[in-house]
């Protein structure tokens, strides 16, 4: 089965061709950052601008690369929710187009549900049940994978979400957006207690997050520093960047703990984050725990992921998709 995913939900533009369940043909995806750089962060009617612009192209050579034709595709699959409404629209209209000129069978896809799979992209034994810590720029959210298209939310942020405030920190210090590959290059030469940036825990057994109380803190002490005529940027930013390791890595053990899981599977461009990585795959080696880490180019927004969801959901439930079907902003997994 050759299944097409397309995916538009925010800044990235792109398109992938899955052979069923294993094999990634074609990954293609067009990055709008140098459009949204200057503003230090996405603005959404330049975001839907740019995918009118890129979703033919993109989707054109996703096929090609993949040496099939349209006529070949079996299904369609492409992200209904969450995200930016007027990005989605997009891709889901294009996608709806496509199904309907070609009589192929059509998917809406939950974008979470891409990225709580997108370890399976690798063709790695993964076994359920399994904790997946998503953390994106939208999202920061811990959940209990028992199936394919069975999930559980177990917490989520309640404010900012752990990549929204390393692009926040980058704007404050002025580094450059996307801020997270910015905040932790600068971090590799500052020292991670130089300042103690609060971790917030927040109830006891909570699995939530919330950092805007971290990102607030760090605003104010770029302030004194600037007061004071000297911004240790480095400092800064690997103090930070510790901040957001240190609960991201905690509350995952604990949600393995709490639902007795013994893996765990990372997901979201901040899982490309290399302080995140070499804590959880130390501190999951000292818990008996496995960890799986995806390749960072499924670890950030892709089509691949969308294909794969929607082959499972497809699998589940192959009734036809209602045409009239509309996206949402916010994801349906809780
Ligand atoms: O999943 P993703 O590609 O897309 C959306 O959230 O839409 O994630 C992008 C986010 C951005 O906030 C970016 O700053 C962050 O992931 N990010 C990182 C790193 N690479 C990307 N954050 C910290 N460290 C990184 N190395």
């Amino acid at each position: 089965m050759l299944i097409l995913g397309i995916e538009s939900s925010c800044d990235d533009t792109a398109a992938a061709v899955l052979q069923d369940d294993q094999r990634v043909l074609a990954n293609v995806v067009s990055s709008q950052d140098s459009i949204h750089a200057r503003f230090g962060g996405v603005v959404p009617e330049l975001a839907s601008r740019s995918h009118l612009q890129s979703i033919h192209p993109v989707v054109e050579e996703a096929l090609y690369r993949a040496g099939t034709t349209l006529p070949d595709i079996d299904l369609i699959a492409v992200t209904q929710g969450p995200g930016l409404i007027g990005s989605l629209l997009v891709g889901f209209c294009y996608g709806k187009a496509l199904a309907s000129v070609s009589k192929t069978p059509y998917i809406g896809v939950d974008h979470m549900t891409g990225h709580l799979l997108s370890i399976f992209l690798e063709g790695q034994t993964v076994n359920f049940p399994y904790i997946a810590l998503i953390v994106s720029g939208g999202t920061t959210s811990l959940f209990l994978c028992k199936g394919y298209t069975d999930f559980s939310l177990l917490g989520r942020t309640r404010d900012d979400a752990a990549g929204e405030a390393f692009d926040k920190v980058a704007k404050i210090l002025d580094l450059g957006y996307p801020g997270g590959p910015l905040v932790s290059k600068k971090a590799e030469k500052g020292q991670i207690d130089a300042f103690r940036f609060p971790r917030a825990w927040l109830e006891n057994a909570s699995l939530d997050f919330s950092f805007s109380g971290l990102k607030t803190a760090v605003f104010n002490t770029y302030n004194s520093c600037r007061t004071a005529g000297d911004i240790p940027v480095a400092d800064i930013c690997a103090s930070f960047e510790q901040a957001v390791v240190d609960v991201l890595v905690e509350k995952t053990l604990n949600a393995a703990k709490q639902h007795m899981a013994d893996t765990v599977v990372l997901g979201g461009g901040v899982s490309a984050n290399r302080r995140l990585r070499s804590s959880m795959t130390q501190q999951c080696l000292q818990n008996n725990l496995k960890l799986f880490l995806p390749q960072i180019q499924y670890c950030t927004d892709n089509a691949a992921m969308i294909a794969l969801a929607g082959y499972y959901r497809y699998l589940e439930s192959p009734l036809p998709f209602s045409f009239n079907a509309d996206v949402f902003s916010r994801s349906q997994l809780g």
